[in-house]
């Protein structure tokens, strides 16, 4: 891959795993080697985007629903964000994506998977019928009973954190199905570790692949 080439890294897990701060580690590191860094989030990412990310997480809808829109709104976040920064050559770290879908709307609302296989492809094929993916999928993976307990003590929850445990346990097993469908895009991160030693993990998925210096 040429030095100028973009790359298109998303981060997943169920909420309370944890992502947030060693997405902005990974991006000061990648600013460190003179790389331009986008960082973004899904839900989000245009005013569009974020509009439409207010109602989801707050307006009651069925999972149809739910699933059209955080499609629309990845449609312009991919239109007028992702794709031209990765023409540009710019590191793209997106704090979640259509993994996201798969794994809240499909098997944590029970949604049919294949309804959303052909949003994806509507919403994710480029003019020269190539499927957008990342190019790297970290993917924090906790057990729900920890996330449920980390959780218990944030913020004012929204229309996910307010889920049972056992929804976490079908968007944590709607992960695990995601990347064993495409092993090489993952990096799996056992999440159930010190801050540290997670940190360490999420880096060593960046120097493996020779985008990071090891430490
Ligand atoms: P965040 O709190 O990590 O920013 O994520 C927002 C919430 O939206 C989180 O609970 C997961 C959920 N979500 C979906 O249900 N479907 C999706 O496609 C995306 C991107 C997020």
């Amino acid at each position: 891959m040429s030095l100028s080439a973009g790359l298109f890294i998303t981060f997943e897990g169920i909420d309370g795993a944890g992502k947030s701060t060693h997405i902005a580690s990974i991006a000061r590191a990648f600013e460190a080697t003179g790389r331009r860094v986008v960082l973004t989030r899904e839900p989000g990412g245009t005013p569009l985007a974020e509009k439409l990310r207010g109602l989801v997480l707050n307006d009651p809808m069925d999972p149809l629903c739910e699933s059209l829109l955080v499609f629309a709104a990845r449609r312009d976040h991919l239109a007028q964000v992702i794709e031209p920064a990765l023409a540009d050559g710019a590191v793209v770290l997106c704090d979640r994506f259509t993994d996201a879908t798969f794994a809240y709307q499909g098997h944590g609302r029970g949604f049919d998977l294949r309804v959303l296989e052909q949003l994806e492809a509507w919403v994710q094929r480029d003019a020269h019928g190539n499927l957008r993916q990342p190019d790297l999928t970290v993917w924090f993976d906790l057990p729900a009973a920890v996330a449920a307990e980390r959780l218990a003590s944030a913020r004012v929850p929204d229309r996910f954190e307010s889920q049972p445990q056992a929804f976490f346990q079908r968007v944590a097993s709607g992960y695990a199905a995601r990347a064993a469908q495409a092993p090489q895009r993952f990096a799996r991160i056992d999440a159930d570790q010190p801050r540290d030693a997670v940190a360490e993990a999420v880096r060593r998925a960046f120097a493996q692949r020779g985008w990071l210096p090891s430490s």
